[in-house]
């Protein structure tokens, strides 16, 4: 079976990444036809285009997307996040975002070594708030978060579902809810009532704070993080740079309810400092590939592909992505 995949390589290096993803899918053997969209910051200066509904609504036809990364200096910031990526998000209800991390536990060497599940469609990413008197001493700004029990549920229920399946079986709440208590509440009772209907997963809590430490002192701890999309979206960089760098870590946007394509990107930017230096490693986005062939079904590819990234070839973005779609080929 073919799979039809979207293909945004944005902008900054992330064309760069994106054609090493697809030359390691290939290597794999996995069949896919793949269409290129011309989206990110340089598109948008060029004719204003962020996210059509049109186009969006041809993603909506696709398998899955892979991006690279988007963003440009020349754009005011909010601009390409919040039009292209949030909206992709948002609009294609990608509700998990779920980041592996690996090579933080000396002696483990197995791809997943803990798994980040950040709610990804509401907190403080809806956008809700405003201003008022911008610019005068009496400026006002607010900026909410959205936390809707169904949403929080659904992202919660996905985290115990995976952890189910794993050896360890646990899974840690991250929230601040000696602060926001709120909100914290809403995640805790969530969390608790899915826990009951999971006998054979074990819990545990942290605060998000207490978790910045114990990514750095005793990553160990974890197997899958549920937490929310502002708290998840800081950790994971966090989680990033613990385990190997930023430049492996890979990201999964998923609707799981599977009532569109979900979307597969690294957790990096676009990086417009290093742009067509070669230096860009591709690892994160073939990993971040790898994630769209275990959803896509074709898990023993995402398995090969992920044993290949393991022997961390160095060199530059090319000879990165040939030595892994090589040894990929050789499996
Ligand atoms: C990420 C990125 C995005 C986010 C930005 C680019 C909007 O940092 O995917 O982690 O904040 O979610
Ligand atoms: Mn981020």
């Amino acid at each position: 079976m073919t799979h039809r995949i979207a293909l945004i390589g944005g902008d900054g290096i992330g064309p760069e990444v994106t054609a090493e993803a697809v030359k390691v899918i290939k290597a794999a053997g996995v069949a896919i036809e793949t269409k290129d969209f011309d989206l990110g910051g340089a598109r948008y200066l060029r004719d204003g285009e962020i996210l059509s509904d049109a186009v969006l609504d041809e993603l909506r036809t696709f398998d899955a997307i892979l991006l690279g990364a988007v963003g440009t200096p020349e754009v005011p910031p909010g601009v390409i996040e919040r039009g292209l990526l949030l909206k992709m998000r948002f609009e294609l209800d990608l509700y998990v975002n779920q980041r592996p991390f690996s090579g933080v536990a000396p002696g483990h060497v197995t791809p997943h070594d803990f798994i980040c599940i950040r709610e990804n469609t509401e907190g403080p990413y809806v956008g809700e708030g405003g201003v008022l008197r911008k610019g005068t001493a009496h400026e006002v700004a607010t900026q909410g978060s959205v936390n809707t029990r169904m949403g929080v549920e659904r992202c919660i229920r996905y985290a115990f579902e995976l952890a189910a399946q794993r050896d360890r079986k646990h899974v840690t709440l991250v929230h601040k809810t000696n602060v926001l208590t709120f909100a914290g509440d809403l995640w805790q009772r969530a969390f608790n009532d899915v826990a009951a209907q999971f006998p054979q997963v074990s819990t545990a809590y942290n605060h998000v704070d207490a978790a910045c430490i114990y990514f750095v002192q005793d990553p160990h701890r974890y197997d899958v993080i549920v937490t929310d999309n502002l708290f998840g979206d800081i950790l994971t960089d966090l989680g990033g740079a613990v385990s190997g760098g930023i430049g492996l870590a890979s990201s999964a946007n998923l609707n799981p309810a599977r009532t569109g394509p979900s979307m597969f990107e690294p957790v990096h930017g676009s990086a417009p400092d290093i742009v067509g230096t070669g230096k860009a490693n591709p690892t994160a986005a073939i990993l971040s590939a790898a994630l769209m062939l275990d959803f896509l079904g074709e898990n023993a590819a995402g398995d090969v592909i992920r044993a290949a990234c393991a022997t961390a070839p160095t060199g530059s973005t090319i000879e990165i992505g040939n030595a892994i779609a090589s040894a990929v080929a050789s499996h």
